[in-house]
Formats: structure tokens, C-alpha cells, sequence
């Protein structure tokens, strides 16, 4: 179905990568495994994060893996984790054979940095935080935590591409930091794509190890795999790097457009998380909503009758799905935030025509 606003239109930022791209320039090289544009794309991120280490990986569920694998944690320690996030982020720690301990979310969407602490068991090894659709969490609590209890910090930055605390990188609190460059996201391929920053040489050669079959020099000493990022993927990075501010940019007015025009709605009906004081820091993907009194889905469907186009990220917490079964709880804002979570159109060239057309529409709703 085509819809009048979609929840992502990437066709205006697709036609900038197309025209200004010399893509004749990229074949002719012949290179398309690792390479010139790979290496430039590392460096350029670890300058851009002001990290020390920067790998491409080939997607962001390759770089949670490979990040937990390279922990060396014993089987069925634990990793404290938020159930409101992709499969990929708890899927990661159960195929390390870890063990995921969900911890409730905040009004944010995000884990609840003042339940953490009672999370903690002697069997537990990191926090797995998740900066969902591009709000960074309370990550100088989550430091602070780890160095109390000897926990590793891992954040799952793939829907927040330049978030920042105070200005600065997220990655720097984290002792690792998981991307993602899927096409819809912040900076999006025109494929997979994923990347991890990080702090500590031994597992930054681990990592550049594993991603390429355990490699070591002339020998192989890890079972590794194939986790590459394309050549091709790191040319259309490299260039969509170039001008993410201004995608930022626009993404940020927008965001203060969506805040205010909210603010026109009661509380009570439609609520949006508390983000207007840190929007200097924030990145956003999508912009979620929540909406009360058990109206999500008749709004959802008459937004949709009108040509609207919205999703439930996400319809339940990762715990009730069938394969985290072991892992069962039952948290109460998680379980009240999947009831009433809705992610409205945001994106990089969205029209004011449509913008109007959505605000419109949301008001004649209520
Ligand atoms: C929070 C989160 N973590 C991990 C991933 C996995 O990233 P990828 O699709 O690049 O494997 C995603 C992708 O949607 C995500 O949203």
C-alpha cells in the first residue's frame, strides 16, 4: 500500500546518495571485500565518536554477538537488560549462552536506571542498555553502577546514531557500543550493515579476530565467522556521513515541531516521553507515542483509513515471546507501555504538507 505519510519515506535521501555519488568510481576500483573505503569508514567513525577503536561489522545484530562472545563470560551469567527492544538485543546474550535478566522501563521507554541495582546478582557480568528509538539513557548512572559492581557496560546504540550526553558521544560511558546500519536507521546502508566502538585493545583485537573466521596473523585460533561489512556499504557510509548533521538537524526541528504540537493534546490521551530538556542530545529513529485508555489500536487503524502510516514497536515485552520463555516476567510498565507504544511518520524529508496533514488528522481524532 502506498500511503499519503509513510513511517519512513527514505526516497529524498536515497536521491541525494544517488546523484552525488560516483558510483562508476566505486566499481572500477574492483575492490569489494574490507579495503580503502572500509578503512575510511572506521577511521572516520572513531574520530566521529571520539573513540579509540572503531570495527565495521556486517549488521547490528552481528556487532551485539560478537560483542557478548567476546566478553569470555562463563555459561548462564547474567546480563541485565530492558524487554522493550528488538529481538536482536536479547538474542545476542542467550546465543553466548548467557542469561538475560529483565529489568523494568522507565515513563522513557528506556530501562529503569533505579531498578538496575536490584537486578544485580553475584552471577551477573554486564548491563546491556538500549538507547530505544534514539533517547539516550541515564548512561552516567549505568557508569557509575558498573564500576561499583565490576559490571561491563554494553549499549545497543543501534537506533541512536549521534546521541550525545552533554554534548558528548554516548560511547563514552559504554564500554562498548553496538550499531546499527540498517536503511532506516540514523545512518542507514543500502543493505546490513553494523559497527561497534570500543575501549579496550585486547578486545578490539579479539573482535578484528573473529570477524573474519578467527584469524590471527597466518593462523587461525578462534571459531570466528564472516562478519564483514561490504565494501560497497562502507562507499555509501562514508557518504552519508558527510552530511548526517544536517539529516540531524532537520530530524531535531522536527522533533521540536512533534514535542510542541503535543503539548496542544491532553496528557491524559496522548502522552510523548519526557525529551524536550535533553533535545540537544538526542537522535531520534522513530517517534513513539503513547496513547491511553486502551484507544491505541482504533487510532492506529483510523490513521491508517486516512493514509497515515504508523507501527507498534513493540507488541509485547521480548519475555513473553516464546523463545525467551525461560526468561518469563512480568513487569508492570513494560507490560502497560507494549499496550498503548505507537511510532507516527519521522524522517528525513518528510513535507510540511504532510506534517500538517498528521497533526490534522491526530486532532480530529480526540
Ligand atoms: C535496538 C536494536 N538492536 C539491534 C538491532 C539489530 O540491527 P540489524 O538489523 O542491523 O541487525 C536493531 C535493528 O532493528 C535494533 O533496533
Amino acid at each position: 500500500m502506498s500511503y499519503k505519510v509513510p513511517l519512513i519515506d527514505l526516497s529524498h535521501i536515497n536521491d541525494i546518495v544517488i546523484k552525488n555519488l560516483d558510483f562508476n568510481s566505486f566499481f572500477q576500483k574492483n575492490s569489494f571485500i574490507m579495503g580503502e573505503e572500509v578503512d575510511k569508514f572506521e577511521r572516520t567513525m572513531r574520530n566521529y565518536l571520539n573513540e579509540p577503536y572503531f570495527l565495521s561489522v556486517s549488521s547490528g545484530t552481528d556487532a551485539l554477538h560478537l560483542i557478548l562472545n567476546s566478553l569470555d563470560a562463563k555459561s548462564g551469567s547474567e546480563v541485565i537488560t530492558t524487554p522493550l527492544t528488538f529481538i536482536a538485543t536479547s538474542e545476542a546474550i542467550v546465543k553466548n549462552g548467557l542469561t538475560p535478566v529483565f529489568c523494568d522501563i522507565d515513563d522513557n521507554f528506556l530501562l529503569n536506571v533505579e531498578l538496575v541495582e536490584s537486578c544485580i546478582t553475584d552471577k551477573t557480568v554486564a548491563i546491556l542498555n538500549v538507547d530505544l528509538f534514539g533517547i539516550p539513557n541515564n548512561l552516567k548512572k549505568l557508569r557509575k553502577i558498573s564500576d561499583k559492581y565490576n559490571l561491563v557496560l554494553i549499549n545497543d546504540s543501534a537506533q541512536s546514531f549521534g546521541a550525545k550526553i552533554d554534548g558528548e558521544s554516548t560511547t563514552k560511558y559504554a564500554d562498548f557500543s553496538a550499531f546499527s546500519f540498517f536503511p532506516t536507521k540514523n545512518i542507514g546502508a543500502f543493505g546490513d550493515g553494523g559497527g561497534i566502538s570500543l575501549k579496550n585493545y585486547e578486545k578490539f583485537r579479539k573482535i578484528d579476530s573473529l570477524r573474519v573466521h578467527g584469524k590471527n596473523f597466518s593462523d587461525y585460533n578462534l571459531i570466528g565467522g564472516n562478519y564483514r561489512l561490504d565494501s560497497f556499504q562502507a562507499f555509501i557510509l562514508n557518504y552519508k556521513i558527510s552530511f548526517f548533521e544536517e539529516v540531524w538537524s532537520f530530524k531535531q526541528s522536527l522533533a521540536d515541531k512533534y514535542l510542541k504540537f503535543f503539548q496542544s493534546i491532553d496528557k491524559n490521551i496522548i502522552s510523548t516521553p519526557n525529551i524536550s530538556e535533553k533535545i540537544d542530545d538526542l537522535s531520534l529513529s522513530l517517534f513513539t507515542i503513547r496513547v491511553k485508555n486502551g484507544k491505541r489500536d482504533n487510532f492506529k487503524q483510523y490513521l491508517q483509513n486516512l493514509g497515515i502510516e504508523t507501527r507498534v514497536y513493540y507488541e509485547k515485552p521480548l519475555y513473553n515471546y516464546q523463545i525467551f520463555e525461560k526468561f518469563q516476567k512480568n513487569l508492570e510498565n513494560s507490560e502497560k507501555i507494549c499496550s498503548e507504544i505507537l511510532s507516527i511518520p519521522f524522517f528525513y524529508g518528510i513535507t510540511d504538507f504532510q506534517i500538517d496533514y498528521l497533526f490534522n488528522s491526530i486532532k480530529k481524532f480526540f
